[in-house]
């Protein structure tokens, strides 16, 4: 049996009040578009086509290097009319699953059973369903007296009664290609909102005496579709909460779990602590026995082993085993720290690279810099590495000592366990074991006596 899936995609979202269509909107990091491919992903089914349509630059550039195929719906007439325009790549398989690109919970699992059920009933569609407290919006499933499926009936079109059911149309489905294809032509537009409908096509397959199933979602959050920003905030909250449960099944420690954000696709290894207000994003990589936050904000980083963070930014950075961040710590793109390296607090590193052991503890800039391994750059210490239109290195070689305040204007080169004077301006190369001092002599002025607030008034007159 060969599977593939069609994600509906083109339509603008009126509700999102948005200049951007609604599938690129980002929920738990990822545009929702991304989540529903990523879950067929993991269902098995690997030939996917998303139908964009409105703005459908934003939603292939939200699918950029994700293998799947487009189908253009240049207008927007319609469910039926968008699985239409995808017909000519996805016939040929057996099964069909089609999908709305809005329902950013839906989970593999659910998929995987429709898809078994559709498959061993040999229906010629199956209807994933919900039973939901709140159905306004959504199509309503209408059974026979024998609970066989009758029609699905749009919101719109309902009559009050109908209005009063209960099962929705998760707008998910299996179909036998050879049975819904050839049926998509015969669609009309005649219906409150003269499009052509998907759902229609399910009460044709009926008429024509076909079987279709329906399978009810158990978990009817699943299918909880993004039609507006609350809606869309409700499924954020959702999937936090799922990300964050899964990473404490996995041995992770969330002292609030509540005020923790983090990113679907983010990993983080055993024992590790994450403490209050902390976030972290993207394709971060978090090693085992770590203790994060609180009060930490990490994007597209990998972090090593027993590695403490306390109240920090960093972005797409690295740090090593055992090395200690923060608090008030800045990792600015292109930082990479060696294993048991320490960058304390108001310091920030951008673009450097800092070797095992070395320490930058407090108040210090270090920018374009290669810094060896067990260097001590003292507080106050900055790489003046710009000189308003271009950026320099600097290069700290093995056990360099920086005394407190020092200036190293960049290029410049300290040799190894070469020291500075506190308050030097290092402007010129310092050789492998030298101390190097730049400072005006001190002057000590004898029987000096300080003015007075007095001795002002008098002068004053
Ligand atoms: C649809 C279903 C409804 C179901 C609901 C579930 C129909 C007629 N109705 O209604 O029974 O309860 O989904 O969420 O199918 N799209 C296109 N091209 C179009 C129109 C829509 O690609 O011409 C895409 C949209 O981008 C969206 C999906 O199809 O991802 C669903 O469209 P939407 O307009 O949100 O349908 P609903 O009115 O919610
Ligand atoms: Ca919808």
């Amino acid at each position: 049996m060969s599977n593939s899936a069609v994600i509906l995609a083109a339509g603008k979202g009126v509700r999102m009040r948005s200049a951007y269509p609604k599938a690129v909107h980002k929920v738990a990091g990822l545009p929702m578009i991304k989540h529903v491919v990523q879950t067929v992903l993991e269902a098995g089914i690997e030939d996917i086509v998303v139908v964009v349509g409105h703005g459908r630059e934003y939603v292939q550039q939200a699918l950029a290097g994700v293998k799947v195929d487009f189908a253009v719906q240049e207008q927007q007439l319609g469910t039926g009319h968008a699985l239409r325009q995808a017909e000519a790549r996805v016939s040929r398989a057996d099964t069909v699953l089609v999908l709305p690109g809005d329902i950013p919970l839906i989970q593999s699992d659910t998929l995987a059973h429709l898809l078994k059920h559709h498959q061993e009933s040999q229906a010629a569609a199956t209807v994933l369903s919900a039973l939901v407290t709140a159905p306004f919006g959504y199509g309503r499933i209408i059974r026979n007296p024998d609970q066989s499926l009758r029609r699905i009936v749009e919101e719109k079109d309902a009559s009050p009664e109908q209005r009063l059911i209960g099962e929705i149309n998760s707008g998910v489905y299996c179909f036998q290609s050879r049975q819904v294809f050839p049926r998509l032509a015969g669609l009309t537009t005649s219906n409150v909102q003269g499009e052509y409908y998907l759902t229609d096509v399910v009460t044709m397959l009926i008429n024509d005496g076909y079987t279709v199933g329906v399978v009810v979602c158990e978990d009817s959050s699943d299918v909880l579709g993004v039609n507006d920003r609350v809606q869309m905030a409700h499924c954020e909250a959702v999937l936090r909460q799922r990300k964050n449960i899964s990473l404490m099944q996995s041995g992770v420690t969330m002292i609030a779990p509540e005020t923790v954000f983090i990113d679907k696709d983010v990993i983080i290894g055993e024992d590790t602590i994450i403490r209050p207000n902390t976030v972290i994003e993207g394709h971060t990589v978090i090693g085992a026995d770590c203790d994060i936050g609180p009060s930490t904000r990490i994007t597209n980083s990998v972090i090593g082993r027993k590695v403490i963070i306390e109240s920090a930014r960093i972005i797409d950075s690295q740090v090593g085993d055992q090395s200690a961040i923060g608090p008030f710590a800045y990792l600015r793109p292109g930082t990479r720290l060696g294993k048991g390296v320490k960058v304390g607090d108001f310091v920030e590193v951008k673009n450097s690279t800092v070797g095992e052991g070395s320490k930058i503890p407090h108040l210090s800039y270090v920018g374009d810099a290669q810094v060896g391994r067990g260097v001590n750059i003292g507080a106050g210490t900055i790489t003046c590495n710009y000189d308003g239109a271009n950026k320099y290195p600097t290069f700290l070689e093995d056990g360099v000592f920086i005394g407190s305040n020092t200036n190293l204007v960049a290029p410049v080169r300290i040799g190894r366990n070469a020291v500075t004077g506190a308050g030097s301006t290092i402007t010129r190369d310092v050789p492998e074991e030298n101390l190097a001092v730049e400072r005006a002599q001190q002057k000590n002025i004898k029987g000096w006596s300080r003015k007075t607030k007095q001795d002002q008034e008098v002068t004053d007159q």
